[in-house]
């Protein structure tokens, strides 16, 4: 089973719209001699004010749209309403993204969401043809306690918890330990890698084995252009989330070049 890779960018909130559109142009040049086909999935998450900035310049290379999608950064389960803040799956789809960031740490840490909040948020963007990154991760604590995998597991038991195995094999899982976001500390490769394929196992238990082989996991956690190499070429790293090297067209571009020379698994 061949899963294409995904590089995505978490821009965070970082850039004003004309520095966006400059980053954003900056990887479409990249990208733009070069086939969707060699190309891993490219995924940019900008923040709710510059997406519509960043999909005037998605579409125009004559690729249909197909190498660079766009992603929120986080969604609201609900399709309108009274939830001041708030942003609907179908607002994100209006505004041009086919995917969702959803339970960052950042958001678990900072704005208390929950398990059964990420889970509903899940369906609302499956139920609406879009697709869910979903965050996972543990902090140092756990790690050094050794509760890592349990930790983990129960974390994608709950947010995968009632969605049909087509739908789980259409998504995506980032595994993010909390203490390498945005430290400069990587997750060793071989460990990166196992925690992932124990993530593959239990998406095997929770929803059958072709979603297992079909659900692409990305690690995230400092990648940078000196990393994503080693990761690559590990069996069940699918990809990565960036976050800080995404805010730079030269360490983005790298990233997905140094992705292209290990792209068949
Ligand atoms: P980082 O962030 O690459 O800056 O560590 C990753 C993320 O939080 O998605």
């Amino acid at each position: 089973m061949s899963r294409k890779p995904i590089i995505a960018g978490n821009w965070k909130m970082n850039l004003l719209q004309s520095d966006a559109k400059a980053l954003f142009e900056g990887i479409k040049a990249f990208c733009a001699d070069k086939s969707a086909t060699v190309l891993p999935t490219i995924v940019i998450a900008p923040t709710f004010t510059s997406l519509s900035v960043v999909n005037s310049v998605k579409c125009d290379c004559g690729c249909g749209g197909t190498k660079i999608s766009v992603a929120g950064q986080n969604c609201h389960w609900e399709s309108s309403g009274a939830f001041t803040g708030e942003i609907s799956v179908e607002m994100l789809a209006d505004a041009g993204c086919s995917y969702v960031i959803i339970g960052h740490s950042e958001r678990r840490q900072y704005f208390s969401e929950t398990d059964e909040m990420i889970n509903k948020k899940a369906k609302a963007i499956l139920a609406k043809g879009l697709i869910p990154i979903i965050c996972c991760g543990e902090t140092l604590e756990q790690r050094e306690a050794g509760v890592t995998d349990s930790w983990i597991a129960g974390q994608i038991k709950a947010a995968l918890e009632g969605i049909s195995s087509e739908d789980v094999a259409k998504s995506v899982i980032a595994y993010e330990p909390i203490w390498a976001i945005g430290t400069g500390k990587t997750c060793d490769s071989d460990e990166a890698n196992r925690v992932i394929a124990m993530i593959r196992n239990v998406v095997k238990e929770v929803a059958g084995a072709s979603a297992a082989d079909s659900i692409r996991i990305l690690y995230g956690g400092s990648v940078k252009p000196s990393t994503i190499a080693e990761q690559m070429s590990k069996s069940d790293i699918d990809g990565a989330l960036v976050g800080g090297a995404s805010l730079k067209a030269e360490s983005f571009n790298q990233i997905i070049e140094n992705t292209m020379t290990v792209m068949v698994k």
